[in-house]
């Protein structure tokens, strides 16, 4: 048992960013933490203290857990779980063909570890999970003596850490009172209001978070579409729109569209789930196909300003799906690139965070200054912030052409228009320097 009578013996499955996070963060609260993960070179890498991807903040927790002994890593799930009082599943959910998550992780870790857990203990599934999966981990665990719980993540990459320190709330679904006050007693020490529900509404909440954000988003994009075409000015329009307070500032940012490793994922596990109830998904049907649209109308914007010209060299800065993170997965950034390759444009990328090519035919270099030189148009596409001071003469002495294009609208426009550029960003359209 714990020396100290609020330190639980917590078990992680899986230690990709939701994983570790949770299992560094609840190392921090004072709880003795051992992570699992099924990968060895992952393995050797979190027992040196190192994070095998980029997470602002979280390598130094990895360490400070470590050092406190609070925090470890093993390859064994059995004998993890085989002293943990609490096993958060921290496992894949990815797409399947026809949309729907695909559970064959959090499957195979249930069924691996139901004869090691211990009686009393709680599984709690924090993998973003269709309605009714908690129910049907009880089944694969099929132990009458262990609880399953819902406790949803609401990480976003990139500020994970922040996040799991000061949430907007923290969701406990489970069928008892006594399971869903055990859970909420892991996070005493985190200032957050509690949603204490069932383990299917747990589930639901999760979805509907991710599926209402990405609908948003696209809305916002459709009005800042509708002003790039008629001229409005779609960040005063916005900043209007967010200052009812029914609508909130918050999430109004129009770019290129949405992707990452939720959204996407997210929003069509939520069309599976309402198509196999009999549910309305119009809604989210249009959205996916929405933003869709979006990723092909940004790649337009770019063919479109050199209609008649071949041979046509792009500078991409930013590959991943937004600021702060290493991930590229379903990235506007790699959707447009492909529409614009299979249209015979040479582009040349540039990201911090990325140094091997993700896409065929896009070539990757290691500097903004390699990615613009003989370019015809500079594109920005991830909002990192080394790109928002872009030097403009320096832009004018290496590249060929005068055209930006500013999907996530972070540039001072009349800067570059000043020097000669022609500027178009999201919400605004294009500016063009004076004859
Ligand atoms: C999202 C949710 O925000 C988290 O709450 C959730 O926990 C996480 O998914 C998850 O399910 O694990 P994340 O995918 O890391 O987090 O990224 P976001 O910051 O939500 O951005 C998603 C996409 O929307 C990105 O492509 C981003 O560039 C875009 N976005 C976001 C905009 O285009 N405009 C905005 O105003 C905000």
């Amino acid at each position: 048992m714990a020396a100290n009578e609020d330190q639980a013996h917590i078990a992680v499955i899986g230690c990709g960013y939701v994983g570790l996070t949770t299992a560094a963060s609840l190392a921090n609260l004072g709880h003795s933490v051992i992570g699992v993960e099924s990968s060895l070179e992952r393995l050797e890498s979190l027992q040196e203290g190192k994070v095998p991807f980029f997470e602002p903040e979280l390598e130094e927790l990895v360490n400070l857990g470590i050092e406190e002994n609070h925090l470890a890593f093993t390859f064994d799930l059995k004998s993890a779980v085989s002293q943990a009082q609490f096993v958060f599943v921290c496992v894949p959910t990815p797409s399947q063909d026809d949309g729907s998550a695909d559970l064959s992780v959090v499957r195979s870790v249930s069924e691996e570890m139901s004869d090691s857990l211990i009686s009393g203990s709680i599984v709690i599934l924090k993998s973003t999970v269709p309605i009714g999966t908690s129910v049907q981990v009880e089944e694969w665990i099929d132990r009458s003596d262990v609880e399953v719980a819902s406790n949803p993540e609401f990480l976003q990459a990139g500020r994970a850490v922040a996040a799991f320190k000061n949430p907007d709330r923290i969701i406990i679904g489970a069928n008892t009172l006594a399971t869903r006050e055990k859970v909420a007693e892991l996070y005493s020490k985190v200032s957050a209001p509690v949603v204490c529900t069932d383990s299917r509404s747990a589930e639901l909440i999760k979805y509907a978070s991710n599926a209402y954000l990405a609908s948003r988003i696209t809305f916002v994009n459709n009005i800042a579409e509708l002003c790039e075409k008629t001229g409005g000015e779609a960040s005063t329009v916005l900043r209007g729109l967010g200052l009812d307070k029914r609508i909130g500032e918050a999430f109004l940012q129009p770019g290129p569209g949405w992707g990452g490793s939720c959204f996407p994922k997210d929003t069509r596990a939520l069309i599976s789930v309402a198509a196999e109830a009999g549910s309305d998904a119009t809604l989210l049907n249009a959205v996916l196909e929405s933003n869709e649209t979006r990723f092909a109308q940004i790649a337009a914007v770019i063919s479109e300003s050199f209609i008649g010209h071949e041979e046509i060299q792009v500078a991409m800065l930013g590959l991943t799906f937004k600021a702060g993170t290493d991930d590229l997965r379903e990235s506007p950034s790699l959707k447009v690139a492909s529409l614009l390759l299979n249209s015979g444009v040479k582009i040349v990328g540039y990201d911090p965070h990325v140094t091997t090519t993700p896409l065929n035919g896009l070539e990757i270099v290691q500097s903004v200054e390699e990615a613009v030189k003989d370019s015809d148009a500079l594109v920005v596409m991830t909002e990192w912030e080394r790109f928002v001071d872009l030097d403009s003469e320096e832009l004018i002495k290496l590249m060929a052409g005068k055209i930006i294009v500013d999907t996530r609208n972070i540039l001072n426009s009349k800067t570059y228009v000043d020097a000669g550029f022609s500027v178009w960003q999201a919400g605004q359209g294009w500016k063009k320097p004076l004859k």
